[in-house]
């Protein structure tokens, strides 16, 4: 008996894959920031919440300054979403986010003295708590690495990268849920308390005394901060899936930024989140099906808070540095979280376009524009010189980076104050040259294009 032919069938050719009807059917949108933070975000997601159902940090902490501005009052938000004065609106501190409760109490307290009831936030129990430990080990890790001649990290010292490392290693995390109960709170604190005490003694600056923890102390401290954090406690997992799965849209708002990315940013002068959009439905806790839109924010230039490789970074010459210094008073560019003046350089459209696809973003927000008038001529990096050829290719590693040298071409820049423009239309021809120059080279369009602080200086495209 012969055997049939193995010849492929109708029932057996694989058939392309037919997605169902998503069954998220909203429109949520995920902002992150495309180069190394402070690009805006704050400003955009405070704008967008009007059009969604609810907000969500997705990560990060107290290493976040995100600014907002309403009618020239100027609210600065850490740990709190910046869609918080929508009072109507959930506004969430996801799973992702690691949360010190005083900062995040006396951020609170700070906006109910100006009106924002903060009846609408919601904390996640699933988020980790920043402990006194993380900072103090924070800022010896620092020092350690300043002593060896090392560049360190820049750090805010917020504790961010001890709390992550922490929420890694399980053993040694305590989640808000635990604060809420103080026996839980109390046998954790019993085995950390003192494996912290032992690895603290060891790793203190010479000569510096360390006071060890104390478990009571710390156990009557931080129960009672439970029960101040408690009414805002309220089941933001189940909230935001049910949210997520009935249709309602959500605006998850990235906190630092693409390039700051413990994964895909410029390692290991990075936070320790995933700060990009890859990160916001695991950081918030919903299906990735979940984001239908991403809006990547930039600034007109680039700049950058703490160390790390900057390749377009003007401080080579005197020249250079007086641009820097024009740019960096007109953009108020010192940190809003440490007050550290932000290293200023030329765009870096090498950078971005990596960022953009990394998220695959679909529009862009270009900010800042208006502090760009008067610079004679705007210089923008497309490609970089690497082992002496040209390419447009953008190797997320500080090593790498550190070889990388600049290619620019230059633009003629604009003189007009542009802030009271709100249409395309009244912008400088320099200006609306210099912007098709960036959506050409990322190939995504611009949005939105911010020409002030204030929510109304803003032009929707
Ligand atoms: P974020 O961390 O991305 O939210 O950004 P930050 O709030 O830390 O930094 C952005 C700074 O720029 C803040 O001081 C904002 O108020 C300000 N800002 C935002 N958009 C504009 C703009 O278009 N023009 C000017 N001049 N300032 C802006
Ligand atoms: P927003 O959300 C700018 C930088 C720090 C440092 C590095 C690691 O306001 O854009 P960390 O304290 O996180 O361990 O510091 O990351 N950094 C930021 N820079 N904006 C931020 O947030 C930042 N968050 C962290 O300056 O170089
Ligand atoms: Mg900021």
């Amino acid at each position: 008996m012969s055997t049939p032919a193995t010849s492929p069938s109708a029932s057996t050719t694989p058939k392309p894959y037919e997605p169902a009807t998503p069954a998220m059917a909203a429109t949520s949108t995920a902002i992150v920031g495309l180069q190394w933070g402070d690009e805006g975000k704050g400003k955009i997601v405070n704008l967008l919440t009007d059009r969604h159902d609810a907000i969500v940090r997705y990560n990060g902490g107290a290493n976040a300054g995100h600014s907002v501005v309403v009618k020239g009052e100027r609210f600065a938000l850490h740990l709190i979403p910046s869609g918080i004065m929508h009072a109507d609106k959930p506004a969430v501190v996801g799973p992702g986010v690691v949360i010190d409760p005083e900062w995040l109490l006396k951020e609170v307290a700070g906006l109910r003295k100006r009106g924002v009831g903060c009846e609408n936030l919601v904390i996640s129990d699933h988020a980790h708590v920043v402990m006194p430990w993380h900072k103090l080990e924070d800022e010896l890790r620092e020092a350690f690495l300043s002593a060896n001649s090392v560049e360190p990290i820049g750090t805010t010292r917020r504790g961010i990268g001890p709390c992550y490392a922490d929420k890694a290693q399980r053993s040694t995390a305590i989640r808000i849920a635990d604060l809420l109960r103080p026996e839980v709170l109390s046998q954790k604190l019993a085995t950390i308390v003192p494996f912290k005490n032992a690895v603290l003694a060891a790793i203190a600056r010479p000569g510096s005394t360390f006071v060890p923890y104390d478990h009571r102390t710390l156990l009557e401290q931080f129960a009672a901060l439970g029960e101040q954090l408690r009414p805002f406690v309220t089941g933001a997992s189940k909230l935001l899936l049910d949210m997520a799965h009935s249709g309602k849209s959500i605006l998850f708002e990235g906190a630092n930024a693409t390039l700051l990315d413990v994964d895909h940013g410029t390692y290991p002068y990075v936070t320790s989140s995933t700060c990009s959009a890859l990160g916001a439905p695991a950081g918030a806790g919903v299906p990735f099906t979940c984001v239908r839109s991403i809006l990547g924010v930039m600034k007109a230039y680039s700049t950058r808070v703490g160390g790390g490789v900057m390749p377009t970074e003007l401080i080579n010459s005197d020249a250079d540095r007086a641009i820097a210094d024009g740019i960096r008073q007109r953009g108020r560019e010192f940190g809003t979280t440490t007050g550290r003046p932000r290293r200023v350089g030329w765009l870096d459209l090498v950078a971005v376009r990596y960022s953009a696809r990394l998220n695959g973003v679909h529009g862009l927000c270009l900010m800042l524009l208006d502090v760009l008038a008067g610079v004679d001529t705007l210089m923008v990096a497309d490609r970089y010189e690497v082992d002496g050829s040209p390419t447009n290719t953008f190797v997320p590693d500080a090593h790498w980076l550190a070889g990388a040298r600049p290619i620019y071409r230059s633009f003629p820049g604009f003189s007009a104050d542009i802030t009271a423009a709100r249409s395309l239309r009244e912008l400088p021809t320099q200006a609306r040259t210099y912007m098709e120059f960036i959506e050409q080279t990322i190939g995504v369009p611009i949005r939105f294009v911010s020409v002030g602080p204030d929510r109304a200086q803003t032009i929707e495209c």
